[in-house]
């Protein structure tokens, strides 16, 4: 199974990339999470890296391909994986078909998740996330148990910098300019499939699970 999940931030790309990759065993490759790790390990990817992320806006087609192209070489890839945030762009989209061309593989799906402007930006300002483990909360709609602590490890919950309202503004408007573009992309070549992301988490998920069987 390989798949792309498409939606603007906060539309739970990451929240319903995370289950489907623990249903089917297979990787979730979310490029803001590696780029995430780069900038805190200070490695130069993650220092040319952190300007961009930090103002909301894409990091440069290059790195981002150079990153991704290296991380589907590895081994527990071979089965296929999640890509969450992966592709932003026509060019990176263009560098993904070539590449798989190239290694005689192909896409399943391309998800869509769709979700309201006020949603979004209610879901992003209320995001926690836990430093050890990386599971993600919200304040109001998926609170811990205990404030500031992760459930699944106790972990500390931090905001993501990024996560500011000026910022995901930014962010939003990057997506409706640079990679909104691609749900054409992809439906022209009969892999979109869009899903509605209002609602219930479980639920989203069960839809997801539903429209992806419906097309095996
Ligand atoms: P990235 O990390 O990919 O961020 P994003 O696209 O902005 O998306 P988010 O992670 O913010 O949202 P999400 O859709 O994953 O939602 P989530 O599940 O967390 O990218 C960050 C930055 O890295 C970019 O700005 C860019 O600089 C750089 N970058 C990354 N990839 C790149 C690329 N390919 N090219 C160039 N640059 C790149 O959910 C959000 C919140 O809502 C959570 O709190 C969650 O608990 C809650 N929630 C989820 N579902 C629901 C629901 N159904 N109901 C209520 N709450 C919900
Ligand atoms: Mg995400």
């Amino acid at each position: 199974m390989r798949l792309i999940f498409l939606g603007p931030p906060g539309s739970g790309k990451g929240t319903q990339a995370k289950l489907l990759a623990e249903k089917y065993g297979i990787p979730q490759v979310s490029t803001g999470d590696i780029l995430r790790a780069a900038v805190r390990e200070r490695t130069s990817l993650g220092k040319r890296a952190k300007g961009y992320m930090d103002q909301g806006e894409l990091v440069p087609d290059p790195l981002v391909i150079a990153l991704i192209e290296e991380r589907l070489r590895v081994a527990d890839c071979r089965e296929g994986y999640i890509l969450d945030g992966f592709p932003r762009t026509l060019a990176q989209a263009e560098a993904l078909r070539d590449a798989l061309e190239a290694l005689n593989s192909r896409l399943d799906a391309v998800i869509n998740v769709e979700v309201e402007q006020g949603e979004l930006l209610r879901r992003l300002t209320g995001r926690r996330t836990c430093r050890a483990c990386g599971a993600m909360f919200h304040t109001v709609f998926n609170p811990s148990k205990v404030a500031g602590k992760c459930d699944a490890c106790g972990g500390e919950l931090y905001q993501r910098s990024d996560d500011q309202e000026a910022t995901i503004r930014e962010r939003l408007k990057v997506y409706t300019e640079q990679t909104a573009p691609l749900a054409a992309f992809y439906n022209h070549g009969g892999l979109l499939l869009t899903i509605h992301g209002m609602g219930k988490i479980d639920t989203i998920f069960e839809e997801i699970c539903r429209v992806l069987e419906r097309r095996a």
